[in-house]
């Protein structure tokens, strides 16, 4: 998605905008630009190649103390500088930086145009400068409220003017926008790591409100352009969380962080062996419960598959999977005694961001798991649970997908408990087995030679089979995302019961097949289902936590410790994400920013 950086004070706007940029790149996109205000001008460069290209251009360019710094994930308009924001308006007196999609800017741009107004590029950002600039008669926030009043859709803005060269006007409407407070210095970033080497004193605008920020301080404006009073958070995440901290890339160090993110994550919430989760929801409530919905994208979604075979395994309420994008359209079936469960590692998710708000009307209960403290879905919630991955920069998620698990399993336990659908001894057993999955998880992360032998066997591949039984499925699910979001090699995780009803018709001699088989109960089927690729000459990699399984139903095999299949997916994807992480580094692929991929998808 694209990223915002904003920068008023005594320091080079330049260098602040860069480093800030920086920050954003693993957020994906595919140009980016600056703008600063140089002797009543705007001294603009934007350019296709990386932020380098930017470097460049800065270490010649004029000093500046006011800055906007912007990096594009094409939405309108193709890859090219001349679509790159920053956008300059017609008068070249105002110039904006946008995040989202503007909906009705045909009309809008259609409507400038019969008032005598050109433009330079294809995108929606364009028609918002030129808009500000017909609604401005020297005050810019005022034009700026007049401008937005017309618009529909998401933004996140930063807006200066030449005329008014001390100020940066700032609105949003879901899309995140913070504000950081420096001394003698203010800065704007659509997310805090763009700052956090400046300041972790933030301050955050709530949907269509306004801030107007200054050098020595900044004003804060409700919808109506009226003074509000400001309340200014102080965000705990350490700058090292967005270094590599020696690792090659993001993804290796995110993966390997697996372990203590558990640790992190289940100290949350087990105070002495006791599940203690901070929900309004009393018991009674969740005794009354008689559906569950967990509604997510993509990873997240695959940790709710987790949630829905650990929940009705440990407390049988029927529970409903289902992605964001399709639950908001559906006009989903929800009834007083459901609950509805959101994850989301960014909390930015447009699509879980509008099913939030659709629930909301409703008036059905729900619960958010998020990872980023003070993001949207965060502060849009009343009852949260929050996974403590830390900052996770690589676009593939990994160890939040762990630190979802982790919670949902939590919960599941927390709910059998209240409900006593499970015996307190049995529930008392999972806890500690919960409590000291870290350890096996650190065995997967050491066996990391043996996944790299078959990443070499794969990387050629021009597709790959993920297949298993139940909770096993759901593991190929986030398997098979992973290799194909990062590796760019098609893959497709199914029902390993469901192949001979159609798909088995894609297996040939050498079809490279990864069996994940932690379910015991399913265990023999699977074996029957492998005999019948194998008879067809595909060759298999077995992910089994079965002790030295009969050699005739594997090629391959990594065999994970012994665990308790309602928490094998903690345990089990880790040797799937590093297989997919060194298929990708043989390719010599990105493997931390990934072609078309953005690390939160904050439009439809
Ligand atoms: C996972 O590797 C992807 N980055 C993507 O599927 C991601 O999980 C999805 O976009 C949901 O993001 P969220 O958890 O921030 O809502």
């Amino acid at each position: 998605m694209c990223g915002i950086v904003g920068y008023i004070g005594d320091g080079i706007a330049n260098n602040v905008l860069l480093e800030g940029l920086k920050k954003l790149e693993y957020r994906g996109y595919d140009s980016c630009g600056i703008a600063t205000i140089v002797g009543g001008t705007f001294d603009v460069f934007k350019t296709t190649k990386r932020i380098d290209g930017l470097v460049q251009y800065a270490k010649k360019a004029p000093e500046s103390h006011i800055g906007l710094g912007h990096t594009r994930w094409a939405t309108h308009g193709g890859v090219n500088e001349k679509n790159a924001h920053p956008h300059i308006s017609n008068s070249k007196k105002i110039a904006v930086v946008h995040n989202g999609i503007i909906e009705n800017y045909i009309t809008l741009r259609e409507m400038l145009k019969s008032k005598g107004f050109t433009f330079m590029s294809d995108t929606d950002t364009e028609v918002i400068s030129n808009l500000i600039e017909y609604y401005y008669k020297g005050n810019l926030l005022e034009a700026t409220k007049k401008a937005v009043d017309m618009v529909e859709g998401s933004y996140a803005l930063g807006i200066m003017c030449i005329d008014e060269p001390n100020e940066i006007v700032v609105t949003k409407r879901n899309s995140p926008l913070i504000v950081g407070l420096g001394d003698g210095e203010n800065f704007i970033a659509s997310d805090f790591s763009a700052i956090l080497k400046y300041t972790n004193r933030i301050s955050v605008l709530e949907n269509d409100e306004f801030a107007v920020i200054e050098k020595n301080g900044m004003a804060f404006f409700d919808k109506n352009a009226e003074p509000r009073g400001n309340e200014i958070k102080i965000i705990g995440a350490k700058e090292n969380d967005v270094e590599k901290n020696g690792y090659d890339h993001f993804m290796l160090k995110e993966i390997n962080e697996s372990t203590i993110t558990i640790k992190n994550t289940l100290s949350e919430y087990l105070k002495d062996d006791k599940i203690k989760f901070d929900l309004k929801l009393t018991n009674e409530e969740l005794k009354n419960i008689n559906q569950i919905h967990i509604v997510a994208c993509g990873t997240a979604m695959h940790a709710g598959l987790n949630g829905k075979n650990i929940i009705e395994k440990l407390t049988r309420i029927p529970v409903n999977v289902e992605v964001a994008s399709e639950f908001r359209y559906k006009n989903p079936i929800l009834k007083e005694n459901d609950l509805v469960i959101f994850i989301s590692q960014s909390g930015e998710t447009a699509d879980t961001i509008a099913s939030i708000e659709l629930v909301k009307e409703k008036n059905i209960k729900f619960i958010s798991i998020v990872n980023v403290k003070e993001s949207t879905i965060d502060r849009m919630s009343e009852n949260i649970l929050y996974t403590r991955a830390g900052a996770e920069i690589a676009v593939a998620s990994t160890k939040a997908y762990v630190a979802q698990v982790c919670v949902i399993d939590l919960f599941a336990i927390y709910l059998a408990q209240i409900l006593k659908t499970v015996s307190d001894k049995v529930l008392k057993s999972l806890i500690l087995e919960l409590k000291n999955i870290h350890e096996k998880v650190q065995a997967a992360l050491e066996d990391d030679k043996k996944y790299i032998e078959y990443a070499k066997k794969i990387k050629d591949d021009k597709s790959v089979f993920f297949l298993g039984r139940g909770i096993d499925y759901y593991i190929a699910l986030e398997a098979s995302l992973k290799l194909k979001e990062i590796s760019y090699i098609h893959s497709e995780a199914t029902q390993f019961g469901e192949l001979k009803h159609g798909p088995i018709a894609l297996i040939e001699e050498g079809t490279n097949s990864i069996v994940v088989s932690t379910d015991k109960r399913l265990r023999s089927k699977v074996y029957s289902n492998i005999k019948e690729i194998k008879a067809r000459g595909a060759n298999v990699l077995l992910i089994t936590n079965e002790k030295s399984p009969q050699p005739e139903f594997y090629d391959d095999i990594i065999e994970l410790p012994e665990v308790n299949e309602l928490f094998s997916p903690i345990v089990a994807i880790v040797p799937l994400q590093l297989v997919a992480y060194h298929v990708t580094i043989l390719k010599g692929l990105d493997v931390d920013k990934p072609r078309n991929l953005a690390k939160s998808v904050t439009v439809e």
